[in-house]
């Protein structure tokens, strides 16, 4: 049975850079504020009309460019956003379409903050079962957009940037590669965390008052999202470890979804690691969802922080809520 390893990373941000400061102009806040609860400084904003599939096309030739393929030779895609350019068809068949592909699979993943972990978990079982060699799996994200810029969505729309990270995930037999996959959920909290418009379950799906209602916006339960994050996290983390019979001193680099720096401390707090054992630009870019572990992997291998035989662990919590990781012998 083949194992599956990712052999290319790319990342691509918007050219229009939002510092805090920029911020205090659309919505009624502070650097500080931002700061002191999310460690977050500035975010990416598309500038003009730009949809997931556009950022996830540019991370993408990145990748490829790194994993010394060419676009022909993907045979499969998954695609990691909750923010696609449209209601429907997803944005997997937009990035087959721009890659001048034809005829590939491409698969839409609708697990928001652990979209990507859940899309690896897919690509490794694909691989290993010998459906595809050379699989294709981004996280893209366009919040911009989408954000309540006004004082009932602040606590939300500061935290947000639009990004994309791509990984070219290979066939390989050498002993390396993903070495386990972790998915769970619990939708009795969907509601915590989520967009509820436009839905199908409303009679007629656009009702008078939608606009006046807030759900066109994104809603938050801060609290209690931190509450189950700062638990979960360490809780997933733990069972990749033990599942390959590691503890926390065997990390060589834990890349957790960028959700917020206070959840990643609070995650290092509880597993007791050295700050060279985690990774973080949420500073950089805000939380980008399900691109925030590819962009994370991709700057943290740029940087020399993964190297050959590194013990690599991603995480991930969010919208469910669901929560997810996977071990990587790099
Ligand atoms: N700027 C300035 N003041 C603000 C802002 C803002 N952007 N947003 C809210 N406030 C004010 C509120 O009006 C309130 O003022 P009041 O005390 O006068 O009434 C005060 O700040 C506190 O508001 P809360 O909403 O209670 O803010 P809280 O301290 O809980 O912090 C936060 C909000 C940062 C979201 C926090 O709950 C948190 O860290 N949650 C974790 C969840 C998270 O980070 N999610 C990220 C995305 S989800 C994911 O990726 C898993």
């Amino acid at each position: 049975m083949p194992n599956a390893r990712i052999i290319g990373t790319g990342m691509y941000v918007p050219e229009r850079l939002v510092t805090n400061d920029e911020m205090t102009k659309i919505v009624d806040t502070s650097d500080e504020w931002i700061r002191e609860r999310s460690g977050i400084q500035e975010r990416h904003f598309i500038s003009e009309e730009c949809g997931a599939s556009d950022l996830a096309l540019e991370a993408t030739k990145i990748a490829l460019k790194n994993a010394k393929m060419t676009a022909d030779e993907i045979d499969f895609i998954i695609f990691a956003t909750l923010s696609p350019d449209y209601n429907f068809p997803g944005s997997g068949v937009l990035l087959q379409d721009k890659l001048g592909l034809k005829n590939i699979g491409a698969l839409d993943v609708r697990n928001q903050c652990s979209g990507f972990v859940y899309g690896l978990s897919v690509a490794n079982a694909y691989i290993r079962a010998g459906l595809y060699k050379n699989i294709l799996l981004v996280g893209a994200e366009v919040h911009s957009t989408g954000l309540d810029f006004s004082d009932e969505g602040r606590h939300i729309a500061v935290l947000f940037g639009d990004g994309a990270g791509a990984v070219i995930i290979s066939a390989t037999d050498e002993e390396r590669g993903v070495l386990s996959t972790h998915l769970h959920s619990d939708g009795s909290k969907a509601l915590e965390l989520c967009l509820i418009n436009p839905g199908s379950r409303k009679i007629p799906r656009y009702y008078e008052g939608i606009w006046e209602d807030g759900t066109l916006y994104p809603h938050m339960n801060g609290r209690e999202v931190f509450k189950y994050a700062v638990t979960l996290f360490p809780r997933v983390i733990n069972e990749a470890l033990e599942t390959n019979g590691y503890s926390t001193e065997d990390i060589d680099l834990l890349i957790p979804h960028q959700a917020n720096m206070r959840i990643t401390e609070a995650i290092a707090h509880r597993l007791k690691l050295r700050p060279d054992q985690y990774f973080s630009n949420i500073h950089k870019y805000g939380n980008t969802t399900a691109a925030s572990i590819p962009i994370a992997l991709h700057e943290a291998i740029e940087e020399g922080r993964v190297k050959d035989n590194s013990l690599v662990i991603l995480a991930a919590f969010g919208s469910g809520f669901t929560w997810a990781s996977a071990a990587i012998r790099w």
